[in-house]
């Protein structure tokens, strides 16, 4: 395994991760470990949960998570792995009741956890109810979404979001509605998609013509924070395109460590996570929401989602190449541009500081 990543260079100096971080196995798993494990993952969207009695998986890294409403109006996070014979507790994305019920044999948690039946288990040595719940996670409301850390000591969330509470406030996502989730199985690392995210608009007027005269590249700006950074774009309209209908004012790009993304246009946010399912694969989700949902609006709305679908099948077609080449024994790792690709490094020294390979 190759360990050569200096993060402490200057960005004239420095290079991106080797490749090994991208097509090895260990890497991958010392990845869930020291980041899926360790960072808050965004897990979904508050309104799932917004009954009292009710839950909804998800993944957090390779970790399959079930997190609950009690009947108080409590959130809790769980492991959704049974404690009998290791299948998932929940298997449907959400579902209401006051237990959960895992399909193989039966065995059955409330909402806070706690095994409540396990049948004909009596006489069983050293294993009893009460010592066996599902492992809990922590778990937090933020504006529209969820978030589950596995640590034990998770990191400041407050502090991470700071930036984006402050910075993106005009946009006033509070009003912006939830439309549509679209799903993309990616055969590419999940450090692809998002170094493809970092790159300042490097890639805008190459990989994507319908975007390059409405997305000025020359104004386009990067901002780093802690655990997060932010890329700032002011569109321009060009008149009688489809794209510049649908994508105006100055758009900000967020970037959460690790793997979320929050995209934001005037009316318009679109939330992209990335979640890693292998070495070599991983899948995208993207959650639509829009301030104006009315019937008026649902022609626009089409549009969004129409350009959306066609920039993400150009990214896509791309990180699948990439993680190619990074398979290639002539590829190690590349520059980054000064003027464009320091957010992309700020991402590979905030996963080098983090692994202990
Ligand atoms: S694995 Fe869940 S009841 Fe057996
Ligand atoms: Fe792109």
């Amino acid at each position: 395994m190759d360990h050569r990543f200096d993060p402490h260079l200057p960005l004239d100096k420095a290079r991106s991760l080797p490749s090994e971080w991208y097509v090895n196995q260990k890497a991958f798993e010392a990845e869930l470990a020291h980041v899926f494990r360790k960072e808050w993952i965004w897990v979904g969207r508050a309104e799932e949960l917004s009954k009292h009695g009710t839950w909804m998986t998800a993944q957090v890294g390779k970790e399959s998570v079930v997190v609950t409403r009690d009947f108080e109006g409590n959130l809790h996070a769980f492991s959704n792995v049974c404690r009998h014979r290791a299948a998932k507790v929940c298997r449907a994305p959400r579902g209401e009741g006051s237990r959960l019920r895992c399909q193989y044999h039966g065995w059955t948690y409330d909402l806070e956890g706690r095994l409540k039946t396990n049948p004909e288990f009596e006489g069983v040595n050293n294993f009893t109810k009460e010592e066996n719940p599902l492992p809990r996670f922590y778990v937090k409301e933020f504006g529209p979404w969820l978030f589950v850390s596995l640590s034990e000591k998770p990191s400041s969330f407050e502090e991470q979001w700071e930036p984006f509470q402050k910075e993106s406030a005009s946009f006033q996502i509070e009003k912006m509605k939830f439309v549509k989730r679209v799903e993309y199985p990616l055969q590419c690392n999940w450090k692809v998609f998002i170094d493809n995210y970092l790159d300042g608009g490097y890639h805008i007027n190459t990989l994507h013509p319908a975007l390059a005269g409405v997305i000025p590249y020359s104004d386009y700006r990067s901002e780093l924070f802690s655990r997060s950074s932010l890329q700032t774009a002011p569109l321009k309209p060009k008149t009688g395109d489809g794209v510049s209908q649908v994508r105006k004012g100055t758009a900000q790009y967020w970037w959460l460590y690790p793997n979320l993304m929050i995209n934001l246009y005037e009316g318009v946010m679109d939330v992209n996570v990335v979640i890693p399912e292998a070495v070599d694969r991983c899948r995208v989700i993207f959650d639509f929401y829009f301030e104006d949902v009315s019937q008026e609006n649902s022609s626009f709305i089409d549009e969004s989602l129409k350009v959306a679908h066609q920039v993400q099948l150009e990214d896509q077609e791309i990180c699948q190449e990439v993680q190619k080449g990074l398979e290639s024994a002539y590829y190690q790792s590349g520059p980054f541009s000064l003027l464009r690709e320091q957010t992309a490094y700020h991402f590979h020294q905030l996963i080098s500081k983090r692994m202990t390979l």
